[in-house]
């Protein structure tokens, strides 16, 4: 894995938002489907409630899923994928991957999901995460992309999109949106089961999906 020259530390990659958030195109008759559809907005209070986000997320997370996070730095993003580890049950410590691009986190049991946790502020382009030339199977693994807004979706045409936003009193927003797949449903589970404040739901809502049962086997 080689450094990838060229590219501005100044710039922002959440300046390439697709869609605005706060604009919900919806998934109805016409909806573009390319578009990011807000789930809906939670209040994480405590590093805890990040922590437990991130948590029942992983426990949710398949082989070939992709996420982006974005938000400004200490916004939490390295946090939810510490805990996004622990849902999964992956081997290593998950940290900021400062000085390598990307981390593969091995399932600590037969059958689990690989994390592969990519730092895409320091990745050139969306093309180089395929010339990493990771030692694992991108579409065996779970792939967590921080500050990859902008940038990593052109991976591939399903993903989730975690947006943190850190507030003057220290609390933090998580904007939650996603292109195609399963995710609606699977937020839905996944945000009763981390018993998060709501701050804000699309018309329609995401909470109807209640699990059935703890999403989380043996927490
Ligand atoms: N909801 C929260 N409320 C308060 N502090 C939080 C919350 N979530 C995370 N933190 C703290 O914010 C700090 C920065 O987190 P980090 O994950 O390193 O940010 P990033 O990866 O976005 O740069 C950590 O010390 C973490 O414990
Ligand atoms: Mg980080």
């Amino acid at each position: 894995m080689t450094a990838v020259p060229g590219r501005d530390p100044g710039a922002d990659p959440r300046d390439h938002h697709r869609a605005d958030p706060g604009a919900d195109p919806g998934a109805g008759p016409g909806a573009d489907p390319g578009a990011e559809r807000l789930l809906g907005r939670w209040w994480l209070a405590t590093a805890a409630d990040t922590d437990r986000l991130g948590r029942r997320l992983g426990a949710v997370l398949r082989a070939g899923d992709l996420l982006l996070l974005s938000g400004a730095l200490g916004a939490g993003k390295t946090a939810l994928t510490r805990g996004i580890g622990a849902g999964m049950r992956v081997r290593g410590t998950v940290a900021s991957p400062t000085f390598v691009l990307a981390r593969v986190h091995p399932p600590a049991e037969p059958g689990g999901v690989v994390l592969v946790h990519v730092d895409a502020y320091r990745l050139g382009g969306a093309a180089e995460l395929d010339d990493l030339d990771l030692d694992t199977d991108l579409a065996q693994a779970a792939v967590v992309v921080e500050w990859g807004s902008g940038l990593a979706e052109r991976l591939g045409p399903v993903y989730l999109h975690v947006d943190l936003d850190r507030r003057p009193d220290d609390t933090r927003l998580a904007t939650v949106s996603a292109v195609g797949g399963d995710w609606p449903e699977r937020v839905a589970a996944v945000v009763a089961a981390a018993q998060l404040t709501v701050a804000d739901e699309p018309a329609g809502g995401t909470g109807a999906g209640v699990p059935e049962g703890d999403v989380l086997a043996g927490d």
